[in-house]
């Protein structure tokens, strides 16, 4: 596997671009090539099985033999996916896979009050992945969770403050607020997009947790481990692939990440 070859990321959608802003902080001179699945967003209100079978396409279309592909590291910029489908996709590719988790463990270590809110998917929420994260480190302290269906369809639209998102914002922190939390964790990579208007939301006394630095590290270590860093001086470049209509993600992803990105329709195959 060469250096120069790109690192793969997914997402149910848009939402990873969370964590892709992380990778390319970090790691300016990778290629980065990034899979939205907004034609199956969202996943947090399928089924396991459904997630695997996408997330095994997508990660086939990264792993083809082809010259634009072929890539190097898969991260799995989503919360639902990583635990539905991480375990199985390390099973079938030999290409290393950086995976993600709500970020209950450093909220458990950031709280004063010993009371931690979690934003997440159903999905994710209903996860036995979910349950393990909570009893290796949320004892000793209170987990208020809340699913929040329907935000992830609001950033899909690139609809980041208007009063519909707004208003849904307002009706899933309300009960975490009211039991007393100062720490919430984004469990959904789609909620940072969001977080200017969660911040206003909540006030400035809530800390805020997301794990995308920490999925650029470990990708980064991963990257070197095995030899793998890009060797170019020059700054990499990104390339987005969509499962939806490339005129409405070239827009949304035109918002979420600036420039003039160019956008592809997935191949129907992996569609
Ligand atoms: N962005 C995803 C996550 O981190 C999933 C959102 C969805 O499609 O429901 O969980």
């Amino acid at each position: 596997m060469p250096n120069s070859a790109p690192v793969g990321i997914f997402d149910s959608g848009v939402g990873g671009l969370s964590v892709l802003r992380d990778i390319r902080a970090l790691l300016p001179h990778e290629d980065l090539l990034y899979v939205a699945d907004s034609g199956h967003v969202p996943y947090g209100s399928k089924t396991p099985q459904y997630i695997q079978a996408r997330s095994l396409a997508l990660a086939s279309f990264l792993t083809r033999d082809h010259p634009e592909q072929h890539v190097k590291a898969i991260v799995i910029a989503c919360n639902t996916a990583t635990a539905a489908a991480a375990g199985l996709l390390r099973s079938r590719f030999e290409v290393p896979i950086v995976a993600m988790e709500p970020a209950v463990k450093p909220a458990v270590a950031a709280t004063r009050r010993g009371v931690v809110g979690v934003l997440a998917t159903v999905g994710m929420l209903r996860s036995a992945q979910f349950a393990a994260l909570l009893d290796r480190f949320g004892r000793g302290v209170e987990v208020v969770t809340q699913p929040c269906p329907g935000l992830v369809e609001l950033v899909e639209a690139g609809e980041l403050n208007g009063r519909a998102t707004r208003k849904l914002v307002e009706q899933y922190t309300t009960p975490l607020l009211e039991h007393g939390v100062d720490t919430i964790v984004l469990g959904c990579t789609h909620y940072p997009l969001l977080r200017p208007l969660i911040e206003d939301v909540v006030g400035p006394d809530i800390a805020l947790i997301d794990t995308g630095r920490a999925v650029a590290q470990q990708l980064r270590r991963v990257l070197e481990g095995r030899d793998l860093r890009s060797e170019r001086l020059a700054p990499g470049k990104e390339d987005f692939w969509t499962s939806a209509d490339v005129g409405s993600a070239q827009r949304v992803i035109r918002t979420l990440w600036g420039g003039e990105p160019t956008v592809r329709r997935l191949p129907e195959e992996f569609s």
